[in-house]
């Protein structure tokens, strides 16, 4: 039943409904509409609008529709009502008469909405902050069981330098930590209640607004009526934390499709994230992982896409506002699931570590330890630079890796290389003198995993 009889008299068509409804997909705030109904049944018994008899009956009809809710046993498709709101008004109204009529008393949809999606927001940004600490808690247990992998590192897509897998990994897990503090940062700002602020003006009715933020566990009360119930910031900063968070996963599955793929042959995903072609026998294909990669385009859009429709709003609810669900609904459960099958993606990796330390063994990667050792050497690092770079030259002329390189040919390039340098050049030693903070020898990747297994725990002690 419509929310506003008195004014109208002819009926909405079948074709406004199609565009105006949001009950399809906003009664995934149900539990939130409910929590925020009670609270504001208990700030009406405060105004004096109902006795608290009255708000004991709505808060226990609400409750039950909550456990309706809760156990799947309310079907919203079959449903003619608007939103959520309405529909929860109409079961009130249906189970208790004018009771039920009562409890929109000073309140409007616009405070009710941003309330509820404010509150829906939180509960799935814990959530998704979850899933990014069962996801690093996999990154950290792959780096522990690859201790002494090495593989190429990149730049330019090109063999750079040697690092430990572990070194990646943990790359990859500062990314996430990042990720858990932009969570709780999106937190701090959306918590605050808007409930109380009416339908623009605030309400005329005394009932406490600090004390309905409180009930609702909001940290205050929003401080300005026209802004709370138009600012939509919130579910931008939740759908930049999906979108930034994506992009670090199609970061970490782009690398390891690469890994994966015939051409470089470091890893093996296990059968559980994979497929297989329906033509062609031989193949195995990193699904799970391209569409994590994939994933990110429609994530990124509904970050675009509520930017867009948010530009230029004039204050302060408009309609529009309501297509702020669909993407967020949808931008939080791919982000979701990716979280999750990262962590199988990870759990049922194997890494081939004859091949990764043979790659990083190729392509010169040990040409700036030349160099450096030519700067040992008290030789300047330009033309240090230029020495190793004829070094390559000449290895590559004789396929030859630099630490075969003859010292004969090696001293007509300078003559102060002496033997000495073939310590200077096999894989440990390279990787061993990257000793400093950040860096990838193996006593500073072990101390770092240390440290951030020690944090991993604390963060886990701080969610239960
Ligand atoms: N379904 C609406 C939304 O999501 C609720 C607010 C409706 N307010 C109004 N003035 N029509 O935005």
């Amino acid at each position: 039943m419509a929310l506003w009889g008195g004014r109208f008299s002819g009926d909405a068509s079948a074709m406004f409904k199609q565009v105006n409804d949001s009950l399809p997909f906003d009664y995934v705030m149900a539990i939130e509409d409910i929590t925020g109904s009670i609270a504001w049944s208990k700030g009406l018994v405060r105004a004096g609008v109902l006795t608290e008899q009255e708000q004991a009956s709505l808060e226990q009809c609400l409750n039950t529709l909550k456990q309706d809710v809760e156990a799947n046993k309310v079907d919203f498709s079959a449903s003619t009502e608007e939103d959520i709101h309405s529909f929860v008004e109409a079961y009130l109204t249906d189970a208790l008469g004018d009771l039920g009529r009562k409890l929109h008393t000073g309140r409007s949809r616009n405070d009710q909405v941003a309330t509820d999606f404010r509150l829906w927001c939180k509960r799935h940004l814990a959530g998704l902050k979850l899933d990014i600490v069962n996801l690093l808690d996999a990154l950290l247990s792959c780096a522990n069981r690859h201790e002494q992998a090495i593989i190429p590192g990149y730049t330019h897509l090109q063999r750079a330098q040697p690092v430990y897998f572990a070194h990646w990994c943990l790359a990859y897990g500062e990314m996430l930590k990042r990720d858990i503090t932009r969570i709780d940062d999106c937190v701090r700002r959306l918590n605050q209640s808007p409930l109380g602020c009416g339908a623009l003006a605030g309400t005329s009715f005394d009932v406490d607004r600090e004390k309905l933020a409180e009930e609702l566990g909001f940290a205050s009360p929003c401080l300005n009526s026209l802004d709370a119930v138009s600012d939509r910031d919130f579910v931008l900063e939740l759908l930049f934390v999906c979108s930034t968070g994506m992009m670090h996963l199609s970061r970490m599955a782009e690398d390891l499709i690469f890994y994966n793929s015939g051409e470089a042959g470091f890893l093996q995903l296990s059968d559980a994230v994979t497929s297989g072609s329906s033509l062609m026998p031989q193949k195995k294909n990193p699904d799970a992982l391209e569409l994590m990669r994939g994933k990110c385009g429609r994530v990124f859009g509904h970050l675009q896409g509520l930017l867009v429709t948010m530009k230029g709003l004039p204050l302060a609810y408009n309609k529009d506002m309501q297509e702020d669900k669909e993407g967020a609904i949808d931008a939080v459960n791919q982000y979701h699931i990716c979280l999750c099958i990262g962590v199988e993606v990870l759990e049922g990796l194997s890494l081939n570590q004859e091949a990764t330390r043979k790659a990083a063994q190729q392509g010169y990667a040990n040409a700036t330890e030349l160099a450096d050792y030519l700067v040992a050497q008290n030789v300047p690092f330009r033309t240090a630079h230029d020495i190793a770079g004829q070094a390559v030259v000449a290895a590559i002329a004789k396929g030859l890796a630099l630490e075969e390189l003859p010292i004969e040919d090696l001293q007509a390039l300078h003559a102060s290389i002496q033997e000495d340098v073939y310590e200077w050049l096999p894989l440990e030693a390279v990787l061993d003198k990257r000793k400093y903070l950040g860096g990838t020898s193996h006593d500073t990747v072990t101390k770092a995993l240390y440290l951030e297994l020690e944090h991993l725990d604390q963060l886990k002690a701080s969610l239960s």
